[in-house]
């Protein structure tokens, strides 16, 4: 079944000026008297007070999501755990829809972390299925929608077929910018820190590197992610609070929301209001306004 992906403009989302300041005068600041409060109209900011770095004015940028909840779907229904794979497949087909909608550029999807393989050999051996048929039932759609797909984590344990697959999928989309789709298949956060911290050791043991010139920068350069922005907004379904080892350097500015909708169930009204929340987030990252 082809992707139902909006081949028309989308209608633009969260671009609407924000609500204008009341007009009322402004409370007189006084150390003395506060400020009577007032429900219907508060007192707007004094002019000296710059106006907070609100994420609204845009889109993020970069969505993470860590797609968690299909076991308890599949459970609630009486369901083998596959079933919730199957039905969170297809709620990634609606991410993916819905991230293009709002002109979101860059979508990251944690489909299976490094400790995934610690789960029973059905279960592996299901999500493996899983990914193979996505691959050859949906990245023709995928490319027809300009999406670019790539992937992030130790894909070559997942055998050589699949490697083979990604690779065709990767090189079909490879001049794709409506979306960048991201899938991070055998992932995990601390391994990746690990490996570029060995990398950058090796380079300074063999006199190539001098350890004084390694910045942040240059760190990063040497994760899966080079390619792509840092997270704006990570979501993780299912009520779950944890990151789980996923995008550990890449999220230190991040915002997080934990939405409790159980990832089978995710849809285009649960991407809309991440986002909806997000616009209402003040990013400072890590400063404080002037
Ligand atoms: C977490 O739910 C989800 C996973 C470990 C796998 C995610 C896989 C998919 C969404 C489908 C396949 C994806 C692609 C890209 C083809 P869980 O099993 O931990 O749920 P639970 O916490 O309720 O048990």
């Amino acid at each position: 079944m082809p992707l139902p992906i909006y081949r028309t403009a989308p209608a633009p989302i969260l671009q609407a000026a924000p609500a204008p300041l009341p007009k009322t005068a402004p409370a007189p600041l006084s150390l003395t008297a506060p400020a009577p409060l007032s429900l219907t109209a508060p007192a707007p900011l004094p002019q000296t007070v710059p106006a907070p770095m609100r994420a609204d004015t845009a889109i993020p940028r970069h969505v993470a999501i860590i797609m968690d909840g299909n076991g308890r779907w599949a459970a609630a229904r009486h369901l083998p755990r596959v079933a919730g794979h199957r039905a969170g497949a297809q709620a990634v087909r609606r991410a993916i829809e819905a991230a293009i909608r709002a002109g979101v550029e860059w979508l990251t999807l944690y489909a299976f972390s490094s400790e995934n393989w610690q789960r029973p050999n059905d279960e592996v051996s299901d999500l493996t299925g899983l990914l193979r048929h996505y691959l050859r039932t949906e990245v023709a759609e995928l490319h027809a929608e300009h999406v670019r797909l790539r992937t992030i984590g130790d894909r070559t344990r997942f055998g050589p077929d699949i490697v083979r697959e990604l690779h065709q999928a990767e090189h079909l989309t490879r001049n794709n910018s409506r979306l960048n789709l991201t899938v991070a298949l055998s992932y995990g956060g601390r391994s990746e820190i690990v490996a570029a911290a060995r990398a950058l050791a090796a380079a300074a043991a063999a006199g190539q590197l001098d350890p004084a010139n390694i910045t942040e920068e240059t760190f990063g350069q040497h994760l899966f992610t080079t390619f792509m922005p840092d997270p704006d907004l990570v979501i993780r379904t299912s009520g779950e609070r944890r990151v789980s080892n996923f995008l550990l350097w890449q999220s230190a500015y991040a915002e997080f929301l934990f939405p409790e909708v159980l990832w089978p169930d995710f849809s285009q009204v649960h991407f809309d209001s991440a986002l909806a929340d997000y616009a209402q987030r003040e990013r400072r990252f890590g400063a404080r306004p002037a």
